[in-house]
């Protein structure tokens, strides 16, 4: 199974960053790609660009996505759709935000797994890509994001379990800082914003994890790239923190 046995796939969260440039990627190498956003002024470019097929969804409308999911029957699923609201502080964070992270970043793709897998089985091939994140596999002091990405991780490990002997493959890409919009789109307030998101480092691009996609798709068909980490050389991650609690300070 290589990228060359596949026919159609359908990228969510496709009218930026990631998702966008996995679009461009899969189109030039001959598959109908079906782009799925919110933003249809985004997606309308990118169809411009580059051909695709697009179809402006909010993919928490659970029985909207169903529909158009099961119907395009694709070979490829890149669950790619995510935000990051609240991704600065659990304690500060407005309850709406919270939701919507766990609702797009988890909810969503189980139910996207959900809609397309029954074809797959019955095609007996298939490839499901779930974009998740070094937040869901170290520490990091994102706890809502990062629980969020924990769970894309264990929805990636059990269901190469669930689905071992049907010829889906499951890959799991965890990319550490990329250059996109994701922090535009997460911190409302500018100055937390421009702490987090300026790093001064060279920071991997969409492309580079595009790559790494096209790379899983690729692998012969006894292959399965289960997972996928992807860091800039100028970060990494996890360590310990020290400070006092309240009553130790005397
Ligand atoms: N940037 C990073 O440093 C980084 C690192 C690790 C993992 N990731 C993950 O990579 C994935 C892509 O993020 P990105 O960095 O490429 O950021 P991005 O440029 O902000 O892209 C996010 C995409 O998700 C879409 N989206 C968000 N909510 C949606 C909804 N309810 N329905 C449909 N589409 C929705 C957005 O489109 P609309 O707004 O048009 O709907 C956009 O196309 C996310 O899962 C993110 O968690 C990013």
């Amino acid at each position: 199974m290589t990228i060359s046995d596949y026919q159609t796939a359908l990228v969510t969260g496709a009218s930026s960053g990631i998702g966008e440039a996995v679009v461009e990627d899969l189109v030039k190498r001959g598959l109908t790609v079906h782009a799925i956003a919110r933003r249809a002024d985004r997606l309308e470019e990118l169809k411009e660009k580059t051909r695709c097929t697009t179809h402006i969804l909010d993919v928490r409308d659970t029985k909207e996505m169903n529909d158009l999911f099961s119907s395009i029957a694709p070979d490829i699923l890149i669950n790619n759709a995510g935000v990051g609201r609240a991704i600065d502080s659990t304690v500060n964070a407005n309850p709406e935000d919270l939701d919507q992270t766990i609702e797009t970043n988890v909810t969503a793709a189980i139910h996207a797994v959900r809609a397309v897998t029954p074809s797959m089985i019955k095609n007996g091939k298939g490839h499901i890509v779930n974009v998740g994140s070094v937040a869901g596999l170290y520490p990091l002091s994102s706890s809502v994001y990062g629980a969020s990405k924990g769970a894309i991780h264990f929805l990636s490990t059990n269901l190469r379990l669930e689905l071992v002997g049907t010829g889906i493959r499951v890959t799991e890409i965890c990319p550490g800082r990329v250059r996109t919009e994701f922090y535009d789109a997460a911190i409302d307030d500018q100055d937390i914003r421009h702490k987090l998101k300026e790093t001064g480092i060279t920071e991997i691009t969409s492309a580079d994890v595009a790559a790494s996609i096209t790379y899983a798709l690729d692998a012969p068909w006894h292959v399965n790239v289960a997972r996928v980490e992807l860091q800039p050389l100028e970060q990494t991650y996890g360590g310990v923190n020290f400070d006092h609690a309240p009553q130790g300070k005397e």
